[in-house]
């Protein structure tokens, strides 16, 4: 029987069992899983789960009773340190190993830490799995003050929840706005306003220099500029780097990312990559990326799993993403980077507003904020090659749809 071996549990791997089976396979499949975790939406743990109103359970990707059902082995717990591509084997820590016929690597990206003294004090915390938000969760109970580094996606998530159960917030980002990684300046400033307005206190430009404890335990943040912060509790968002080093050292190639096809199959045709950990190319786009989301891990997973049966699906999608903060929920869709005019289209007073973004007349990307009838249609004009004009993207009247 073939055996399939997939490495890492995340959206990735939970699509790509799914598809693999929904698609038929036979194979003997065994899951190789770090946490001990089955395959969990991530999305909710800086949202809902942080806050309380969701549980560990109800974050599962597929219940356990699926992968019992689809006979689907589930070694948790349970780290990969090697791969040996000439006999086709995994090496588990333990010293274990389990023979491939095919291998899939679903091994995502990992929290960046800071590297300043002070680092390791208790008090101080990542959010990237389901045991870091329940330590955040146990840790933060009872304290008032929270300081978040990193005004990106996670930072700015946590503070809205810790907004949102009463806490006094800090957030520290370095750049001199708010997610500039993801979004233009103006949907920068709407995100500024809104942690203000919310009692956030947001400082922008602003770096740290060292986390400065009492007894073992953060208690403070001092600011690259020499100001101290009092704190009892930091969280550290400050972006993520991608898990390619079992692939590196398997000699496959990497790049910012394990470099895969649009079928997500690496160098070695026996081994397919899919999710956060990949650097792919991109019809739509006309360019090679790596993408830290949700939607591509699900859609490159489709992909893999193809190429996995022996199939051809290729992967060219317009990617998309999506961030809950206070009431304001933000869908972007396309790539904005690189525009040249920006039109707003709806009121951000009234925390309901699209910006539309364009290089020359080509609609390269559509920011969202509580405009759901924007995004939706966004996504399938996008991914046709179609531009509303200016003016039609201005008038909120105006029915996208109509142009399908
Ligand atoms: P990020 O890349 O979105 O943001 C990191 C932020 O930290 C940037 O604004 C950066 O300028 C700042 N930064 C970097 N070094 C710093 C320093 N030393 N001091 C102060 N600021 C510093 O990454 P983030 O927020 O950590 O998210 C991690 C991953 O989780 C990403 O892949 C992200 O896409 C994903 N995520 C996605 C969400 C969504 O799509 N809604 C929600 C939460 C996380």
């Amino acid at each position: 029987m073939q055996r399939i071996v997939v490495i890492g549990a995340g959206h990735a791997s939970g699509q790509l069992l799914d598809s693999l089976r929904r698609a038929g396979s036979e194979a003997h499949i065994t899951l190789v899983g770090e946490e001990s975790w089955l395959p969990y939406q991530r999305p909710p743990l800086s949202k809902k789960f942080l806050s309380g109103e969701l549980t560990a359970e109800r974050l599962a990707f597929r219940p356990e009773s699926f992968y019992e059902k689809h006979q689907i082995h589930t070694r948790l717990s349970c780290r990969a340190v090697s791969i040996d591509r000439d006999i086709q084997t995994v090496s588990l820590a333990g010293g274990e190993t389990l023979a491939y016929d095919l291998l899939a690597l679903t091994t995502g990206t990992r929290v960046r830490e800071l590297a300043i003294p002070g680092a390791e004090l208790a008090g101080v915390h990542y959010l990237r799995g389901i045991d870091d938000a329940l330590g955040l969760q146990a840790d933060w109970q009872g304290r008032d003050n929270v300081c978040v580094i990193g005004g990106g996606f996670i930072g700015l998530e946590v503070a809205a929840s810790a907004r949102t159960l009463g806490k006094n917030v800090t957030v520290v980002e370095m750049m001199d706005r708010l997610m500039a990684r993801a979004v233009s300046p103006g949907m920068s400033e709407y995100f500024l306003g809104l942690h203000t307005r919310n009692g956030a206190h947001v400082m922008c430009s602003t770096g740290v220099s060292e986390l400065l404890g009492t007894d073992g335990r953060v208690s403070g943040v001092r600011l690259s500029d020499g100001r101290e912060i009092p704190t009892d509790v930091v969280v550290v968002g400050i972006g993520v780097v991608p898990n390619q080093e079992l692939a590196q050292e398997a000699g496959l190639a990497c790049d910012n990312g394990i470099l895969v096809d649009e079928f997500a199959r690496t160098s070695d045709p026996k081994i397919v990559s899919a999710g956060d950990c990949t650097n792919h190319p991109n019809s739509l786009l006309g360019r090679r990326l790596r993408l830290e989301s949700v939607h591509n891990a699900l859609e490159q997973a489709k992909s893999a799993a193809a190429s996995l049966m022996g199939e051809k699906l290729a992967y060219a999608q317009v990617p998309w993403f999506w961030s809950d903060q206070y009431n304001s929920k933000l869908q972007m869709v396309g790539l904005s980077e690189g525009f040249d005019r920006a039109v707003q289209r709806g009121n951000p007073d009234e925390d309901k507003f699209s910006l539309f973004y364009y290089r020359g007349d080509v609609l390269i990307a559509i920011d969202s904020v509580n405009r759901p009838g924007d995004h939706m249609p966004g996504k399938k004009l996008l991914a046709a090659g179609i531009s509303p004009t200016p003016e039609q993207a201005a008038d909120p009247e105006f029915p996208l749809k109509s142009l399908l």
